[in-house]
């Protein structure tokens, strides 16, 4: 098919979600119908962050989209479905912690450097000349800072199929036009309230323009594997592939990334009576040890002992973008944390926004799809979309809040303990088997997703909206 035929789609953000999309869209379109123009802000792909937890379910999806085999040698484990320990849980806000439980999944979870991640998602991009093969071609527009679209209502050449009724417009960059607008720009969007303000009734939609700050404050660093054998030797996480740390308020997740050369931590401190008020301080900074260390006052040894091991750790906000109940409208349709940015404590929030990816995918190389551009169809592909998408993301961002309440020891029953409290057994028992069940989904499959998705197209459904 010739290139000025093709369908041109436009991905905004090229972070995690924007660049599985150009990967699966590549993997799925035999017919070759689609153009991509990947547009990202920054000069330059890098990943800030540390450690990602990947889940047999978005495992399954990695695998379809042909990234199996450059993974691989990333992972922690090799990638099969045998019984593994995803944490130890302990209680830990006393000097003498002790082991809860083992949260155990089919498959465990696999753990990745995001930097690694994000590299060889780039490498399987269809770029020209690239080596790569390509199905869809492939555009990478680095330092396109997306400031604002706009819709042509009317076609400009009525009846053509090739008009171009979105302009995207940049940051100090030309207007270009495509088909279709796809938005994956992150927890602070630039896409998601333009979208929103064009909707019928905007007002209804105030509270999901921005995100809001949900009470916690994680704190983040890496320890290398080394400096932790010289400072503590027989530190457990030597030999486990996760531990979480609990107390009351206060939960820290770490495990080994890189093939054990480094160890990921995240320490979250949550005060819950400061759910959806206003975060005053900078959205990430340095701090230094004593104020993370002042945190786990009182705590266990080895876990202080990792929090001595990190040499530059960082404070973050955690927020959190309220049930937006729609993602899509005739050409413009948004993924990833531009819709459903989640709190962090199911490790779920890049796994739901590849689902994302994968579907839309999935919908747009399907037989079906015309060979042009058509209206209809994209407006027919969207309520799919929202139909199928909306409640997955809700379940999984309603899932990873109440995590975030359990971990810290926010439930019934223990209102009354404090940091440091000695609490009975058999309530840290109950409270961490709702805990495994809160993670029952983690070896699902998505094709049954695919499948469900894809099916309306050919017995299409009523729209909802
Ligand atoms: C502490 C923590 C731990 C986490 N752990 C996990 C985990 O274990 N597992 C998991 O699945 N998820 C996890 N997550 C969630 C995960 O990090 C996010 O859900 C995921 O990175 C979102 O990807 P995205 O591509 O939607 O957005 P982003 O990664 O934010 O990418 C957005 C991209 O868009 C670009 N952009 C923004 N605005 C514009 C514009 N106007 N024009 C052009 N480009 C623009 C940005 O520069 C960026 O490159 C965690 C999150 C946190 C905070
Ligand atoms: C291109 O499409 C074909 C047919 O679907 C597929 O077998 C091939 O793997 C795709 N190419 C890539 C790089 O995914």
């Amino acid at each position: 098919m010739s290139e000025q035929d093709r369908i041109r789609v436009a991905i905004i953000g090229a972070g995690i979600v924007g660049l599985t999309f150009a990967v699966a869209l590549n993997a799925f379109d035999k017919e070759h119908k689609f153009a991509i123009d990947l547009y990202e802000a920054a000069p330059e792909l890098s990943e800030i962050g540390a450690g990602i937890n990947i889940w047999p379910r978005t495992w399954r999806i990695l695998e379809q989209i042909g990234m199996k085999d450059i993974l691989i040698p990333l992972l922690d484990h090799y990638p099969d479905l045998k019984r593994r320990v995803v944490f130890e849980i302990r209680k830990s806000d006393q000097r003498d912690g002790f082991r809860i439980t083992d949260i155990v999944k089919e498959g465990g979870a696999l753990r990745i450097h995001r930097a690694d991640f994000q590299r060889s998602l780039i490498e399987r991009l269809p770029l020209p000349g690239s080596g790569a093969s390509i199905n869809s071609t492939c555009n990478l527009h680095l330092s396109h800072r997306l400031i604002d679209y706009t819709e042509t209502s009317v076609p400009s050449s009525p009846g053509s199929s090739h008009s171009c009724p979105i302009t995207l417009h940049f940051a100090d960059r030309p207007s270009v036009s495509c088909d279709i607008l796809l938005a994956a720009d992150g927890i602070k969007s630039t896409v998601r309230p333009l979208f929103l303000n064009r909707l019928p009734d905007p007002q209804r939609y105030e509270r999901y323009m921005e995100p809001v700050w949900s009470g916690s404050t994680a704190y983040r660093g890496l320890v290398e594997q080394a400096e932790l054998m010289r400072a503590f030797p027989v530190h457990r996480i030597l030999k486990l592939p996760g531990i979480m740390y609990v107390g009351k308020s206060k939960h820290v997740v770490v495990y080994p990334v890189s093939g054990g050369k480094y160890i990921n931590v995240v320490a979250v401190v949550h005060e819950v009576f400061k759910e959806g008020t206003e975060w005053t301080g900078p959205s990430s900074v340095q701090v230094d040890q004593a104020e993370f260390l002042s945190c786990f006052e009182g705590w266990e040894e080895e876990l202080r002992a990792l929090i001595y091991c990190i040499k530059q750790p960082t404070k973050w906000p955690i927020n959190n973008l309220d049930h937006l109940d729609i993602f899509a409208k005739q050409r413009v349709l948004l993924m990833g944390d531009a819709v459903h940015a989640m709190v962090p404590h199911q490790g779920a929030g890049a796994g739901t926004g590849i689902e994302d990816a994968y579907i839309l995918a999935a919908l747009f190389a399907h037989p079906s799809s015309p060979r042009s551009f058509s209206a209809s169809w994209i407006k027919q592909l969207g309520d799919i979309y929202n139909l199928v998408r909306v409640p997955h993301a809700i379940a999984m961002s309603k899932a990873s809040i109440k995590q975030g309440y359990l971990d810290t020891l926010h439930a019934p029953g223990f209102e009354k303990y404090k940091e440091g409290d000695d609490v009975p057994r058999d309530l840290l028992d109950d409270l961490f088997s709702v805990v495994k069940r809160n993670w029952d989904w983690t070896a699902t499959d998505p094709e049954k997703d695919r499948r469900i998705a894809t099916g309306y197209l050919e017995k299409p459904i009523t729209p909802m909206l």
